[in-house]
């Protein structure tokens, strides 16, 4: 080890000692030191992070050469790098900035780890139908243990953008149109990245992300502009990013969009004000990809240097992939164009999150080649896995009880080329998971039953597929048709397993349809034609609207894309060996022309006629009505919602309780969703909102009591100012089945 390094290490070690035995703080006085030691081009350095040299998740800058980055690392220039993933990769580069730069300090390692490091779960909206919180927390802890043996220090994840648009494809990335659930599922999701202590080697750092309004894209397009108003903004945008906050995120990562004409990442209002101030976040926040330089492409600075000037002032700590910060900001410093207390507080947050991971004790503590191979090629953990993708399955829609079919049926046609897909299941941003691993439907039915005759149908795309270059949408391909309603004709059943292929939704996939892609709508009308008694599954990252299955398909299964172990989740729920309990995250709209389309929405001045007059919020073409609500998953059982009793325990806690009976003929699990209105409020609430939930399993006949709570924090809201607000009101309390099927209501009034 180099001297200096030791120096430096024994310099934390005996300041630990020194302040634990006086009660001071060891890690602020480890990074005031150290920051008194490092020199404005270390500082600033330390604000700078780097892609690695293998692997890109955006768009490449011309000056990223690999020499330079090199160059950077010995310099000390470099806090972080992305996209750097092996223990051998990890150690080699930090070795370089531990060993070669002149203060040693480590580097950290971030990774976009997503839905999986290498075992495969569900996309985050599919895992978030699963309305099951320790699952989600689970599945976050397994990726955590994967990503972190693999020298991983810090995850770019949950994504917490709350969106109404199915037509932008990273809603597949995210926990759907609800600020309430998206908040609880976001903290699951930190709970188990980030564990109870940061340093334990088997969790890593999370990152809230993308503060802010993204998910709100105008028209669905990705990083376009948004347009939210005050309340929108802080009830729907900003709830999921304070909860964030209360599960003690380590990171936030800005965003690509403006917020009123400002880029989110020079946005003072946001990072600066709101973020750092009114909610005294003290961790570290992140650029996107290449979003300071973009601060310039917006129109909002002159050149790049203004460019970071800008980020820097309004509360972006460090620079991803933009070569901003460590082009200019000592520059920006020297004239006086930036308070070098900015920089010190930048510096601090990084250094205090290497802290936390115990990178100052062991630069190499994520680094265990034996460890690596235990976790990664021994462990196994595709039990949970499978776990998580049943409870992720939603049934759409089961008419005449046509699911679940008997294994022993005569004959069953499968039909699609998603049905053989090994890849798409696995979805986007799939980290380590490798290519084409994933159980296929094909596989998981054929294991359960020897009565499957497959046909490819329509193909979607199947080779061209990439995370980094365009996907084509419109196959047109009719060739495999007759093969497929020659196996349609011939069989008792049809499962068709139709929708998106893995890169047909994610980041930079939006899209102006919501029908199935290329020729399948058509292919399903025609198996329609020969053959009614259809089970379509669907694969895919978002909302479809496909208002002809809906009416005319007796069966549908929205199965998303599932991870590693698709196929045997689908075919156990298609079988019945497992009971579906998933529930929409998000609203399924029947057109395109209602996007957005959310069911917390406001009531207006002229809601719903009685008698459809001419004057009332509707379309003439369209119902106002989702095609499958929020809250919507069928059950192979049925359940019954009696006795609701509302307690007042004082200081605006109360008490739900009522009875849920599974009163069908197998043991299943029911969402029970608590909505609330209230009736005259300062700002106008919506017509809904959701405030409660509980999954709760019970056996055939079995009845529970079942309990929520509300609290002030459920009742109030936050006024335009973004202060938060109780009314004494009234209020409509509603249980039930889904946002749109309501089972007990009952009136509370808070005066
Ligand atoms: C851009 C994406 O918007 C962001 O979510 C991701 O973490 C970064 N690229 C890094 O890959």
């Amino acid at each position: 080890m180099k001297k200096v390094q030791l120096t430096f290490l024994l310099l934390g070690i005996c300041l630990f000692h020194s302040a634990c035995q006086t009660n001071r703080d060891p890690r602020s006085e480890f990074v005031e030191s150290l920051i008194a030691k490092m020199t404005l081009e270390e500082k600033v350095g330390q604000m700078n992070q780097y892609n690695g040299f293998w692997e890109v998740t955006g768009p490449v800058p011309q000056d990223g050469s690999a020499l330079l980055k090199y160059e950077h690392l010995r310099k000390g220039w470099v806090g972080s790098m992305l996209n750097v993933t092996g223990v051998e990769e990890v150690r080699k580069v930090q070795e370089i900035a531990v060993n070669e730069s002149r203060l040693g300090i480590p580097l950290l390692f971030g990774f976009d780890v997503i839905h999986g490091y290498k075992t495969g779960f569900p996309i985050p909206l599919g895992e978030a139908a699963s309305w099951d919180l320790e699952a989600m927390e689970l599945s976050a802890k397994i990726s955590a243990i994967e990503a972190s043996a693999a020298g991983i220090h810090w995850t770019f994840a949950p994504m917490l953008d709350v969106s109404r648009d199915a037509r932008w494809g990273r809603v597949m990335e995210g926990g759907g149109e609800d600020p309430f659930l998206a908040s609880k599922i976001g903290q699951a999701r930190i709970k188990g990245f980030q564990g109870e202590d940061l340093s334990n080697p088997q969790t890593i750092a999370a990152c809230a992300k993308h503060f802010a309004g993204y998910g709100f894209a105008e028209a669905g397009r990705d990083y376009h502009s948004v347009e939210i108003g005050r309340s929108t903004l802080y009830n729907i945008v900003f709830p999921p990013f304070r909860a964030a906050i209360e599960a003690k995120v380590s990171t936030f990562m800005n965003a690509f969009n403006t917020l009123d004409n400002i880029p989110s990442t020079a946005n003072v209002f946001l990072q600066r004000d709101w973020l750092k101030g009114s909610w005294n976040f003290k961790g570290m926040v992140v650029s996107d990809w290449g979003s300071v330089k973009e601060i310039m492409v917006h129109g909002n600075a002159i050149d790049l240097k203004e460019a970071a000037e800008k980020a820097i002032i309004a509360g972006c700590d460090m620079d991803m992939e933009s070569y901003a910060y460590v082009a200019s900001l000592v520059q920006s410093v020297r004239e006086g164009k930036v308070s070098e207390r900015l920089i010190d507080d930048a510096v601090r947050r990084i250094l205090g999150l290497k802290w936390d991971l115990g990178l100052f004790e062991d630069p190499y503590k994520y680094c265990n080649f034996e460890r690596e191979e235990e976790v990664l090629k021994q462990n196994n953990y595709e039990k949970e896995a499978l776990d998580i993708a049943l409870k992720s399955i939603v049934l759409l829609k089961n008419e005449g009880n046509i699911l679940p079919l008997n294994k022993t049926q005569k004959k069953i046609a499968l039909i699609g080329s998603l049905a053989m897909d090994k890849d798409s299941p696995l979805g986007s941003w799939r980290a380590k998971v490798p290519d084409s691993t994933a159980v296929s439907v094909y596989e998981g039915l054929t294991a359960l039953s020897d009565n499957i005759t497959y046909a490819e149908g329509a193909k979607v795309n199947l080779g061209k597929t990439s995370f980094l270059f365009p996907v084509e949408i419109n196959e047109d391909d009719t060739s495999g048709f007759e093969e497929a309603l020659r196996a349609a004709r011939s069989s008792e059943y049809v499962i068709m397993v139709l929708g998106e292929n893995c890169f047909q939704s994610g980041e930079a996939r939006s899209r102006a349809d919501l029908g199935l892609p290329g020729v399948q709508q058509q292919l399903l009308e025609k198996v329609y034609q020969v053959n009614p008694n259809i089970i379509l599954v669907l694969m895919n990252g978002r909302p479809l609207a496909l208002p002809w299955a809906a009416e005319k398909i007796p069966a549908i299964v929205e199965a998303w894309h599932l991870g590693s172990q698709s196929g045997n989740a689908i075919a156990k729920v298609l079988f019945g060996e497992f009971n579906p309990s998933g529930k929409l995250p998000m609203s399924f709209p029947r057109s395109v022309g209602q996007v957005p389309i959310y069911y917390n929405a406001l009531n207006t001045g002229r809601p719903a006629a009685e008698n459809k007059t001419v004057f009332w919020s509707h379309y003439m073409d369209e119902s106002n009505a989702a095609l499958f609500p929020f809250g919507h998953g069928l059950s192979y059982s049925e359940f019954s919602y009696d006795n609701l009793q509302i307690t007042n325990k004082g200081d605006f806690q109360f008490e739900v309780s009522f009875d849920l009976t599974n009163i069908g003929n197998r043991a299943g699990a029911e969402v029970a969703q608590l909505y609330i209105r209230a009736h005259s409020s300062k700002i106008v609430r919506p017509v809904k909102e959701l405030k409660g939930f509980k999954k709760i399993s019970l056996k055939e006949n079995e009845k529970q009591r079942v309990t929520l709570l509300l609290t002030k924090e459920e009742w109030g809201y936050y006024d335009n100012e973004g202060q938060f607000f109780l009314d004494p009101s009234e209020f409509t309390l509603m249980l039930g089945s889904s946002s749109q099927d309501i089972r007990l209501i009952d009136t509370v009034s808070l005066y």
